[in-house]
């Protein structure tokens, strides 16, 4: 029994190592992998959702089937679906292909779909296991889970601060606080991200590019957010060759007389406010399941108050910048008490050469 639930694990987190291969490609869908055994417990297929609009972990398993998988097992990390959509419901196939048991890790976040494939794979006469490595598979899909349950999309923010925490120098200049590794980093953790949000004011004061230097390929859409529409006629971020562009402005008080300093092939949105929650709602209505937050203190006050944050990385340089008014990663968040400030959770701390690298939850 005990050894039987050993290899069940194994087999299972075969699935999640899978479906982490779709990583920075699937969103607005999930990271799924899928493993298949015959009758035996033998391995005889195995497959993983590689990009939106591809076929699913389990069909793309299903496909690849070298022998029989009639009285089987599949094991999956996300319940499979039971609605037709780009492409067909997996229940069927799992019924079709006559698999006998199926352990699936978590159920999928949707509400209109949670435990409706399970039901039905029940109602097929198969033994449904629930639960395996389910922390792990939250883990992995925390962002699909997280713009499920909330409608926005999940939130990292992430700057590089000296010793003394300033994030940059009272007239503006920031440009390296943190090493080239560090920076090099950034670029790979942008690979990851369905899009990278940064402020007016940031792209008038850094011109940044914003991409994962072709680490992922597209590039994430790269948003800007703008009180005033007042942007520069030339930027980085005017290339739409290089990566997708998005300005995001708040129509209560832009002066839309801007509007032709943007160029043709930038794609441009307007909301009724500048609460960068309803940025977060308008991404994951794209298609984001996840935003890198790379923005200047203002914006990054803003959007911490407003919960679009659930993560934060911190890269902390050893270097003193000093100044009563040089720049703090954040604003005042007028806070009164102790009790009201934000309590960071699971700190996770490394080294990138002399950088200190702190990673957390909100
Ligand atoms: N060290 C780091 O990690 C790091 C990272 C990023 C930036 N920076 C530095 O930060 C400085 C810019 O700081 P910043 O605070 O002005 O950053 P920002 O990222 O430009 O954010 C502020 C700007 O965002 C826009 N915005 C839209 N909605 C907003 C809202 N609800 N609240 C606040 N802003 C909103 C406004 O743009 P409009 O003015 O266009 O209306 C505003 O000026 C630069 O000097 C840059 O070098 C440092």
């Amino acid at each position: 029994m005990i050894e039987s639930h050993i290899i069940d694990i194994k087999w299972m987190k075969r699935a999640i190592y899978l479906a982490s291969l779709g990583k920075g490609r699937t969103s607005p869908n999930p990271m799924v992998g899928a493993v298949i055994l015959d009758k035996n417990g033998n391995l005889i297929s195995e497959g993983f959702h590689s990009k939106s609009g591809m076929p699913h972990a389990e069909a793309m398993a299903f496909n690849n089937l070298k022998k029989d998988a009639r009285d089987g097992t599949i094991y999956v990390n996300l319940e499979p679906c039971c609605h037709q959509g780009k492409t067909p419901p997996c229940v069927d196939k799992i019924i079709s292909f006559g698999i006998k048991r199926v352990f699936v890790s978590i159920e999928d976040p949707d509400k209109r779909m949670s435990g409706k494939g399970i039901k039905l794979l029940k109602d097929a006469g198969i033994k449904v296991h629930l639960g395996l490595c389910k922390k792990e598979s939250k883990e992995l899909n925390k962002s699909f889970i997280h713009k499920n349950i909330t409608d926005n999309a999940y939130g990292v923010m992430k700057w590089a601060m000296s010793m003394d925490g300033r994030v940059g120098l009272k007239n503006g200049k920031s440009k390296w606080i943190t090493n080239k590794d560090s920076r090099s980093l950034v670029h790979s953790l942008r690979a990851s991200f369905d899009a990278i949000v940064i402020g007016g004011n940031t792209l008038r004061k850094d011109d940044p590019f914003l991409t994962s230097r072709g680490i992922r390929n597209p590039e994430p859409l790269r948003v800007v957010f703008t009180k005033t529409l007042n942007l520069p006629v030339k930027s980085n971020l005017w290339d739409c060759k290089l990566a997708r562009t998005l300005v995001v402005y708040d129509a209560s008080t832009a002066d839309e007389k801007f509007l032709k300093r943007i160029p043709e092939g930038v794609e441009i949105e307007k909301l009724s406010s500048d609460n960068p929650i309803l940025l977060s709602n308008l991404l994951a209505k794209k298609g984001c399941n996840n935003v890198f937050w790379e923005c200047g203190p203002k914006l990054a006050t803003s959007a911490m108050k407003a919960g679009c944050i659930q993560e934060l990385m911190t890269f902390i340089a050893p270097k003193i910048l000093g100044g009563v008014s040089s720049m703090n990663p954040f604003s005042d968040f007028e806070f009164t008490d102790m009790d009201e400030v934000f309590n960071l959770n699971e700190p996770e701390t490394s080294f990138i050469g002399n950088d200190i690298y702190v990673k957390s939850i909100t």
